[in-house]
């Protein structure tokens, strides 16, 4: 129990979050309302409620127009946290110029970046994505298939990425990746991002992705990528997908294998 007099010495500063961030509770609270109405209203999630929008709208095995699809709806009706069409040129950017064979995905969550990179993969590429979310995996994988990539192209995983980083070798015979994005829980970021230091993965010129480092934040994360001398790496600045006023940016790592 805590007690009174240590709550009344925190008023203060609760009450000034509260007034600083005010714009973003009352957003934050309303989405939440509205989320929770829409879910009693259709029977559907807010992710099964996108996905029936983009089997109605898009054409089987055209990529852009599932991609079209996502981005009308969460634009215009209800916020999915895919990385969005602004962002997403970043990553189809970053990916023409690797040309990365062997593909890493930490969170699928509907399979909106998994389908951006798999048209943008060259021949022969492989993309394994982690999704550890059972009712997003599913309506990932059908997203995926829909786009018309078949499991030689991108192998979904349903797992968290702790589970699965250690098993790469020795269950998926990987020898090295290529491409990682990480775009998953922002707590587990530098635990992922150690963990494939440590597998021996990660060769020179490896590039990692990690999206949103700077909201919602990953300053753990930027500050062992700033410290460890392992990476060459840069910001990308960009805005909160599907927004304009919430600043956004994705690192861009390139493993550089010495200390
Ligand atoms: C922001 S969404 C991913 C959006 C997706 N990359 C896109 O742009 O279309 C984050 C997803 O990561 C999944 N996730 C979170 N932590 C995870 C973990 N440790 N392992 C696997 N999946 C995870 C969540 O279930 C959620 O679906």
């Amino acid at each position: 129990m805590v007690s009174p007099a240590i709550g009344l010495a925190f008023l203060p500063l609760v009450m000034t979050l509260l007034i600083r961030y005010r714009f973003y509770f009352v957003l934050f609270y309303r989405a939440v309302l509205v989320r929770v109405w829409r879910d009693c209203r259709t029977g559907l999630s807010r992710e099964e409620r996108a996905f029936q929008y983009v089997l109605t709208h898009a054409t089987p095995g055209d990529p852009e127009s599932i991609l079209d699809a996502f981005d009308a709806w969460c634009s215009k009706v209800e916020f999915i946290s895919n990385i969005g069409p602004k962002k997403g040129k970043i990553l189809d950017r970053l990916l023409s110029e690797q040309r990365p064979l062997t593909v890493l995905e930490l969170g699928a969550h509907c399979g909106y970046s998994t389908v951006r990179m798999a048209r943008a993969l060259p021949l022969g590429a492989r993309l394994y994505s982690l999704e550890m979310d059972q009712n997003n995996a599913a309506i990932a994988e059908k997203v995926i298939r829909l786009a018309g990539f078949d499991d030689d192209i991108v192998e979904l995983i349903v797992c968290p990425s702790d589970e699965v980083i250690p098993r790469l070798r020795s269950d998926y015979g990987l020898e090295k990746l290529d491409f990682v994005f990480m775009d998953h829980w922002k707590k587990c970021y530098l635990p992922d991002l150690q963990m494939l230091e440590g597998s021996g993965l990660l060769g020179k010129g490896s590039m990692i992705l990690a999206d949103n480092v700077l909201f919602p934040g990953a300053p753990n994360f930027l500050r062992h990528v700033r410290r460890c001398g392992l990476y060459e790496w840069r910001v990308h600045r960009a805005t909160l997908e599907y927004s304009t006023g919430i600043r956004d940016g994705m690192a861009e790592l390139i493993y550089q294998g010495t200390k």
